[in-house]
Parts: C-alpha cells; sequence; structure tokens
C-alpha cells in the first residue's frame, strides 16, 4: 500500500522523520520504516555540536554521513538539524574560558565547517535554533551574552549565523527553528518580529521551522493562521518536529504504556494530527512535515514529560496507530 511518503508527494510535500542513528543501526524494522515511510530525513542528534565537533576543531561526521548515505540510496532529502543552539554543545565549548571576541570566531568556524561539509546535501538548514524564550524576550546564552558584550546587540549572532551558513552552502535553505511557535501569542509575535527584521536587512533567511512539540492538555493551536501570516513576508514555512504526546496508562511495574489516559485523549491526538497536516497542506509555502521520531519506543517525550507520552504515529510495537491511517487519509484526499 502507499507510504506516507507516496501519498505526501501526490499532495506536494515532503514527510519526514527525526532518526535515531543509532536505533537506524540497529533496528531493522526501525530502519524499513525510516527507508519506506518517509522521503525526507532529520538527523535527531548527531549533526548537533555535540556530536560533530567533541574537540574544538576535531570534527566527527560519521554518525551524520551514515544518515546522508541511508538518505541518498533512499531517494530522501535532508534537514540538517542544527548550526546554533543552546543545548547540546561540548563541554570544552561550555567550560567557560573564552572571551566574547573567541566565541564569535567559534562560532563562524563551527558554522563554516560544518555547513561546508554537508555542502549540497542539505535541503533545508536548521541555522538558528530556539533562540526565544517563551514570554517572548531572546534567550540569553552563550552567543547571546558574547555579542552583547561585544557589540552592545546580543542578537546580532542570529543575522551573522545565517550569512555564514549561507557563504559556506549557498543552495540551502536556510531556517530559523522554535517551538511554541504554533500558537498565536507572544512568543510566535517575537518570532515575527525576528524574521520580518531580518529579511528587510538582506540577511539569507529562507524560512521558518515550526517544530510542532503538541500536548492534548494545551488545545489545538490557531496553527494554519501562524503558518499563513510568517509565509506572508515570502519565507518558506515547515512543521518540523511534530509529535502529539498525552497523559497515557501506568503499567502494573511503573512504567508507562503508550496507551492514552482516555478514549477522549486518544481522539485529540487523531484530531491534532489530522489538523497538523490540513494546515500545512493549506499553506502553500509549506511544503515540509517531519515527525520528531517514528515510534513511541524510541521517543524523547517520556523522559522529559513523566507520565506523557503516545506522541508518534508508530507505537511501541513499531506498528501504525489511528493517528498514521488518519494522516495518510488527509494526504490521499489532499
Ligand atoms: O549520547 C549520550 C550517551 O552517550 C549517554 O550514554 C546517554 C545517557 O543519558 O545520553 C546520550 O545523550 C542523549 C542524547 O539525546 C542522545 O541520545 C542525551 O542524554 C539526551 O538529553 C538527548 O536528548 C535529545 C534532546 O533533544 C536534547 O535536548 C533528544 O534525543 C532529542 O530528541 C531532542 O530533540 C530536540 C530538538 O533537537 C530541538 N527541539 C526540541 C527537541 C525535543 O527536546
Amino acid at each position: 500500500h502507499d507510504t506516507l511518503g507516496d501519498l505526501a508527494k501526490r499532495a506536494g510535500i515532503k514527510f519526514g522523520a527525526a532518526v535515531n542513528t543509532d536505533v537506524l543501526a540497529t533496528d531493522a524494522k526501525y530502519r524499513h520504516l525510516v527507508g519506506t515511510q518517509f522521503t525526507s530525513v532529520t538527523p535527531e542528534n548527531v549533526m548537533k555540536w555535540e556530536v560533530v565537533e567533541p574537540e574544538q576543531g576535531v570534527y566527527d561526521y560519521t554518525a551524520a554521513d551514515q544518515l546522508v548515505a541511508f538518505a541518498k540510496q533512499h531517494h530522501q532529502v535532508v534537514r540538517g538539524h542544527n548550526l546554533v543552539w543552546h543545548n547540546q554543545l561540548p563541554a570544552w565549548l561550555t567550560s567557560g574560558t573564552f572571551t566574547a571576541a573567541q566565541l564569535r570566531d567559534i562560532l563562524h568556524q563551527h558554522i563554516t565547517a560544518e555547513a561546508s561539509h554537508f555542502r549540497g546535501k542539505i535541503q533545508q538548514w536548521d541555522v538558528v535554533n530556539e533562540a526565544l524564550n517563551d514570554d517572548g524576550t531572546f534567550r540569553q546564552d552563550i552567543w547571546y551574552n558574547a555579542y552583547q558584550e561585544l557589540t552592545g546587540d546580543g542578537t546580532g549572532y542570529i543575522a551573522d549565523a545565517f550569512r555564514w551558513a549561507h557563504q559556506a552552502d549557498p543552495h540551502a535553505k536556510l531556517f530559523y527553528n522554535d517551538y511554541n511557535l504554533e500558537f498565536t501569542g507572544v512568543k510566535s509575535d517575537a518570532a515575527y518580529a525576528l524574521v520580518k527584521q531580518l529579511k528587510s536587512e538582506g540577511v539569507p533567511i529562507d524560512g521558518v521551522g515550526f517544530q510542532g512539540h503538541l500536548d492534548t492538555q494545551y488545545g489545538y493551536p490557531d496553527l494554519q493562521n501562524n503558518l499563513q501570516r510568517f509565509a506572508d513576508l515570502h519565507l518558506q514555512v515547515a512543521m518540523t518536529e511534530v509529535d502529539v504526546r498525552t497523559f497515557v496508562k501506568q503499567n502494573a511495574d511503573g512504567t508507562y504504556s503508550d496507551t492514552p489516559a482516555t478514549p477522549a485523549d486518544a481522539q485529540k491526538q487523531i484530531d491534532y494530527w489530522t489538523n497538523t497536516v490540513k494546515a500545512c497542506l493549506a499553506v502553500k509555502a509549506c511544503k515540509s512535515f517531519t515527525t520528531w521520531g517514528v515510534s513511541d519506543n524510541y521517543s524523547w517525550i517520556p523522559g522529559v514529560f513523566t507520565g506523557e507520552g503516545a506522541g508518534l504515529l508508530y507505537d511501541q510495537n513499531e506498528n501504525p496507530k489511528p493517528q498514521y491511517f488518519a494522516v495518510a487519509d488527509v494526504l490521499r484526499h489532499a
């Protein structure tokens, strides 16, 4: 039968998954699903700074290169994730021994090295990830603080990052990526102001990634309108990390299942998934939809939100769930 990727292709979009490369190497069923169901892949961890530059100036692209090769073999595009983030930085970098000017040089070097290494192989790069707090202020992370000290404008690293990435890989589409942009409010407004400003300064930004980590307890966001207003700035938009978590039942041994706590939650998950796909399909500039993982047994959610889970389209045994069939239907009738 048709895969999600096949159906999405007919609907005119890529349908991708974030891939855990350790699991890809060891779990044949997972590998089969990744290779057949999806037309785009994102490395869940192995293009992040702590993995690719574990020692200063010493690069290790082994795992990421393997995924890029897998993608080529399976005619998939690759979303690069990510070049600049406050998280998953190597210890040598966060040790606090660098001056602000050195940090700017380190950032320049890292972006240039990594984006050059993958030049021509990345469809969309998440150049800057999660620069904003939920209250719409800028996250005062290592990059912000360095630029603040150097130039009096902490946000300056963002424009630099896009310019350096563009120099290193002129054909990749360059994205700002963040969570909670799905909801109308201060954070989405701040991201809108940020990318509008970048565009007006001629910074080479091509798109905005809406991560889409949804939770049934918070209600379904005003997603389509938010996608559309960013698209109206002549930017691409993409759903980059979609999962829909909910509270789940506990097993007798204390572990958590991937069975939603109530039938109402189970139905909400299906509705959130279908509405999210429909929102992307309804916005012309949304051509890429990625789920943050494949199956519930390898999802990041239970490790971070105790008692929540069941966020993905496949269950803990890597079998398709009702939301899989619901999403397939939406794509089929697009
Ligand atoms: O690789 C080490 C391993 O050597 C060690 O034994 C093990 C022990 O904890 O940790 C392993 O590292 C883990 C890493 O994933 C690789 O599996 C980290 O502890 C763990 O924190 C890390 O979690 C990742 C998380 O980002 C970090 O913030 C998740 O897998 C990944 O799904 C998640 O992805 C993020 C996106 O990049 C950005 N948006 C939000 C999204 C979800 O948090």
